[in-house]
């Protein structure tokens, strides 16, 4: 684990507008720098970075948060991760907590094999771009293949020598230890002799989802029966084959912006693809597709399209894979190339708008195209047709959400043309035996989730949404300063009964008083994420003396953050569109504070008021109730509002 004080010395280094401007192209604009979306595809820059406050909003997809948290949403790293490529942006040296001695060696190793591969992924570069063989026979093979140099730059190919050991020899002398050469693959270890285990062949590196090396493919050049097409590293520490899809790392972006994730077989189909301009491509690098590759995609989007190749032959072994795919709640398409064709050679024989096109119109739900293959199989076949009809529901079983089931049941039936009794029936048998095995509270806690999930949540946007949410504005930006408070007391006068207020003035802490003033009108707040941020606030502000914004948001789940950032930065957000804002909010002067507190406080009392009469008149109208205790109450409630309005217009005016 990365240590408190590391962690803590990172958020105090790390600048938020230096982290983004590293990712988008950022402006000054007054206090603040602005610029596009890196979320959406929008034209005009609703993107606001604030260097004061130390965060980040999104105005047009909602996010924000602090400078961790925009690593997280945007390169889609873990929190770890985010916090170590910030330490070494900062030079920040990571120091690692509770680590046995054996941990210790154990990252220590880890982080030997990733020196390595960097160093071979840029001398395999350099010598493909640098070397009379490479770029005689690795640049010439790519360029016929039809790739650009942006593109061998962007998925860092390259070239290993024909030569025994050539790289070998090379790392050596550098100063790699042979040990890791060995662990990582790259060189092969036969007594006292070491081979180059990729020579002679043009090299794609595979990286990481946060881009570090974790192996490589290489490619032979010449067609030789005798020896495998491709070589891949072998798996190690750092190199497991069944968590890594490959372009994964280039991809990511788009598969988030774009919603989907196009799945291909092979490197060059993900590369001809990524160069044509479909960038949200990735390869499970013609291995059945993992649980784990599917929940690497799963953290971008929920949408899988499969591609398959025209030769018939794979299809039915693939489809079996993608039972996985629907086991973990996502939508899966499915696209067939034409005969003879596959995803590279159909990439590179067409226009973007060609290709696109036809993604778009070939692209067709997996359960359908799967009843549809399954039934041109069984035709006139009983025995075969009893099969099929249990292998498509199996699949349809597998999926989580049982609204969609239903709908594929009854598509199923159709296609099938068996009834949807039949179907349901045997739905049911299997979703019996399944549960009778499953861990049960697993699907619990599916349906939990389903049913949240589907609740819509509605937001009031009023006038008492408004001033709670003003509320929580103060105690984020003003919450542990110190403010002199002038509060009138009620005091009812003895012989005349009316009320009158009394000024009394005195010092508090901005917190202490909004919490003791609303605890005192049991106040309660009207909108579910406004009262959790409240007590997490008040409960912040009164454990620490230093009360830092961007840690506060950065504990707070992705839903708090975006509220949290979106309250912050909303002058922001007039100003970005420079449109008039709303009068019914108090003006915010930070000479002031006292006084936006107790106007705030005070307008939300005055509404309160209001709604309790309301709520009297109603009463009022049903010919049952006594009406003489009611108008004293809304007698008393009036003159309440009048002596709260009386003090608000002079707070207002003053
Ligand atoms: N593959 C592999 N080892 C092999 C053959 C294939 O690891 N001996 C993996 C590679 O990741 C390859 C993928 O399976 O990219 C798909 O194989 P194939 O379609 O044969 O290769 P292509 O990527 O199409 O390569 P090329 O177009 O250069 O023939
Ligand atoms: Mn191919």
């Amino acid at each position: 684990m990365i240590s408190k004080s590391t962690i803590e010395q990172v958020f105090e280094t790390a600048r938020v507008e230096e982290v983004i401007g590293d990712f988008v192209t950022l402006k000054k604009s007054g206090s603040n720098f602005k610029g596009l979306s890196p979320f959406t595809d929008e034209r005009s820059p609703s993107f606001m970075v604030s260097p004061v406050k130390q965060i980040w909003k999104d105005f047009s997809s909602g996010k924000g948060g602090n400078a961790v948290t925009f690593l997280m949403e945007h390169e889609h790293f873990t929190y770890p991760e985010a916090i170590k490529y910030l330490a070494k942006k900062y030079n920040i040296e990571i120091e690692e907590t509770e680590q046995t001695n054996e941990q210790k060696e154990e990252a220590n190793e880890r982080e030997s094999l990733y020196l390595v591969n960097e160093f071979a992924n840029d001398y395999f570069q350099r010598i493909l771009l640098k070397t009379d063989q490479g770029m005689a026979i690795g640049l010439s093979y790519f360029k016929e293949r039809g790739f650009t140099n942006d593109t061998i730059k962007t998925f860092n190919l390259g070239y290993s020598l024909d030569e025994w050991q050539a790289f070998t020899d090379d790392a050596l002398k550098k100063g790699y230890q042979l040990e890791f050469l060995e662990k990582t693959g790259l060189t092969i270890v036969k007594d006292d002799r070491q081979f180059d285990r990729f020579k002679g062949r043009v090299m794609f590196p595979i990286h990481s989802m946060s881009g570090r090396v974790l192996g490589f493919g290489g490619r032979i050049l010449v067609t030789d029966k005798k020896t495998a097409k491709y070589v891949n590293s072998p798996e190690s520490d750092i190199y497991h084959k069944s968590k890594i899809l490959y372009g994964l790392f280039q991809a990511k972006q788009t598969i988030a912006k774009e919603d989907n994730c196009y799945l291909v077989e092979g490197y060059t189909d993900v590369i001809q693809f990524y160069q044509k301009g479909i960038k949200n491509v990735v390869a499970s690098s013609g291995t059945a597709l993992t649980p784990e590759q599917i929940r690497l995609v799963n953290r971008l989007t929920k949408n899988i399209t499969v591609l398959f190749d025209g030769d018939a032959a794979g299809i039915r072994a693939s489809i079996r894979g993608i039972d996985l795919i629907l086991e973990q709640g996502m939508n899966v398409k499915v696209v067939m190339f034409p005969n003879g064709e596959d995803p590279d050679s159909f990439a590179r024989h067409n226009s973007l708008q060609e290709l696109s096109t036809f993604l778009e119109e070939n692209s067709k739900d997996f359960i359908q195209f799967k009843a549809g293959l399954l039934v041109e199989e069984a035709n006139n076949d009983p025995i075969k047709k009893a099969d099929t009809i249990r292998d498509i529901v199996n699949s349809i079983s597998k999926i989580p959400d049982p609204i969609k089931r239903e709908i594929y049941i009854r598509e199923c039936s159709y296609i099938m043309d068996i009834s949807e009794e039949v179907l349901f029936s045997t739905l049911a048998q299997i979703s019996k035996k399944e549960h009778q095995e499953a861990n049960k509270n697993y699907k619990t806690e599916q349906r939990a989730f389903n049913v949240i999930k589907h609740e819509k949540p509605t937001k009031k946007i009023n006038y008492q949404y408004e001033l709670e949410r003003k509320i929580i504005e103060i105690l984020l930006l003003y919450g542990n300063e110190i403010e002199n408070f002038e509060d009138l007391v009620l005091k009812e006068d003895e012989t005349t009964g009316e009320l009158n207020l009394e000024p009394v003035v005195h010092k508090a802490k901005v917190f202490e008083k909004i919490y003791l003033d609303l605890q005192e009108d049991e106040m309660q707040f009207s909108d579910a994420n406004f009262k959790t941020l409240y007590y997490s606030i008040i409960d912040t502000l009164h454990h620490s003396e230093d009360f830092q914004l961007r840690d506060f948001i950065g504990k707070l789940n992705q839903d708090m953050a975006n509220e949290v950032t979106t309250i912050l930065m909303d002058d922001e957000r007039y100003r970005l569109h420079d449109w008039q804002r709303n009068h019914i909010i108090p003006k915010e002067k930070k000479e002031s504070i006292s006084q936006l507190v107790t106007q705030t406080i005070l307008s939300l009392r005055c509404f309160l008021i209001d709604q309790k009469v309301v709520e009297y008149q109603n009463e009022t109208s049903n010919p049952e109730t006594n009406m003489l205790p009611i108008l004293e109450d809304i007698r008393d409630y009036l003159k309440l509002k009048t002596l709260l309005s009386k003090k608000l217009g002079k707070v207002v005016g003053s």
